[in-house]
């Protein structure tokens, strides 16, 4: 019996082909022993400060804030080694896969940060690693591309579909449905059939966790408002988890609004919060009356994904987490604006969080604090900036 249900509230579960089963057993079992293994929290913590870098810093962008009356504090995930979050919970499940005998991985990847972080883990603990990356991601991220090759992943474009995160997901799934006796499926978002939502969440908890230490030395409470960028979900709910019993912080998470939620070029599946089932769960999905997935639209390449982790969906039915979109104009303002502000190069991704940071300080009548969880860094995203100013 697993000590995590796998639903939550209506959403999650194990929506899978038979032959998966197994292969979802073990990796819970590994999951759970683990969680209650000393040795495997010495070993990760170990990585965590040593190779990932962590803790990270809380960064107070006193040149960012609009508004005197609101102060924007940022949990600096970009710092981390692999340059965004992911690194973390790769750590955890590269240290899983060998406690389960296996010695290959499978991923996706959407930015490719999730690519880059289980290339890098992979080398580092000796793992062979293969890589699904929908083309037209691996267009729009090419350095990422590079990089995994560099540390020795097999990168393989995925043609089919939209050429993007979600046909990625289907033939990573696809070759673990094949392949599970010697492979890992290294899934990078808090997303997909049970127990990787648990799993995600429960190894990217520590951005909350530390943001709350850090808050309280900064200023001796906690923020008004945690907010962070919605793809999966799996910044946002690392951020969120340690907030949930903390009734007076809001939860913001923010989805791509693309060109605009009106014109369906989007990929803000809580905001048309339609139940459906992808990649073996049930959650907020973009899809047709026929059930058919619709394709998501972002400018970022991690924000690309037309369903979202579970958890994000119960959390929006209940209320305890509010979800707002940003589109893609503001969201590039945004990241323009704390470069020019902080030096600080943020991923596109993170900006989404920012955006509706800088606009809800905008307004702001009275004192607030806000926590934003900037995810990543942006030299992924340099030829996607160069290129809309029209430099190449
Ligand atoms: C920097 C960064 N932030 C956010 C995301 C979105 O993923 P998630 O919602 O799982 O945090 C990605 C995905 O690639 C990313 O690279």
């Amino acid at each position: 019996m697993s000590r995590f249900s796998p639903y939550f509230g209506e959403f999650g579960g194990t929506y899978v082909p038979e032959i998966l089963v197994p292969a979802l057993d073990q990796l819970t079992e590994a999951f759970e022993s683990a969680l209650d293994d000393p040795e495997f929290h010495q070993e990760l913590g170990k990585l965590l400060k040593h190779y990932a870098g962590r803790p990270t810093p809380l960064f107070e962008a006193t040149h960012l804030s609009p508004n005197p009356l609101v102060r924007i504090f940022l949990k600096r995930e970009d710092l981390v080694h692999g340059g965004a979050h992911k690194t973390n919970q790769v750590l955890a499940q590269g240290l899983l896969t060998q406690r389960m005998g296996k010695k290959e991985i499978i991923a996706e990847t959407g930015a490719g940060q999730h690519g880059v972080a289980t290339a890098m883990v992979a080398a580092m603990l000796g793992l062979k690693a293969r890589i699904y990356m929908g083309a037209k991601d691996c267009e729009r991220q090419q350095p990422n591309v590079y990089r995994m090759k560099l540390m020795g992943a097999e990168v393989i474009p995925v043609h089919s579909g939209s050429g993007t995160l979600k046909d990625a997901v289907n033939e990573a799934l696809r070759d673990w449905a094949a392949n599970y006796d010697s492979a890992h499926y290294l899934l990078g978002t808090a997303a997909g059939p049970h127990p990787f939502p648990h799993l995600v969440r429960e190894f990217q908890r520590i951005i909350g966790k530390e943001a709350k230490a850090q808050m309280l030395e900064a200023i001796g409470r906690l923020p008004d408002a945690a907010i962070a960028c919605v793809g999966g979900g799996s910044n946002a709910i690392g951020l969120f988890a340690d907030f949930i019993e903390e009734k007076d912080v809001e939860l913001v998470g923010v989805e791509p609004g693309g060109e605009g939620l009106d014109t369906g070029k989007h990929g803000a599946p809580i905001h048309l919060a339609r139940t459906g089932i992808l990649h073996g769960m049930k959650s907020y999905l973009m899809q047709d009356s026929d059930g058919q997935v619709e394709e998501s639209h972002s400018i970022s390449a991690g924000l690309d994904y037309p369903a979202v982790g579970p958890q994000h969906a119960y959390l929006a039915q209940t209320g305890r987490a509010q979800y707002v979109a940003v589109t893609d104009d503001e969201a590039i303002e945004a990241f323009k604006t704390l470069c020019r502000a902080e030096g600080i190069i943020p991923a596109i991704e993170s900006s989404h969080a920012l955006a509706y940071a800088l606009k809800r300080a905008a307004e702001a009548t009275k004192e607030e604090v806000l926590l934003v969880n900037l995810s990543g860094r942006g030299d992924k995203d340099l030829n996607t900036i160069m290129t809309l100013e029209g430099l190449q």
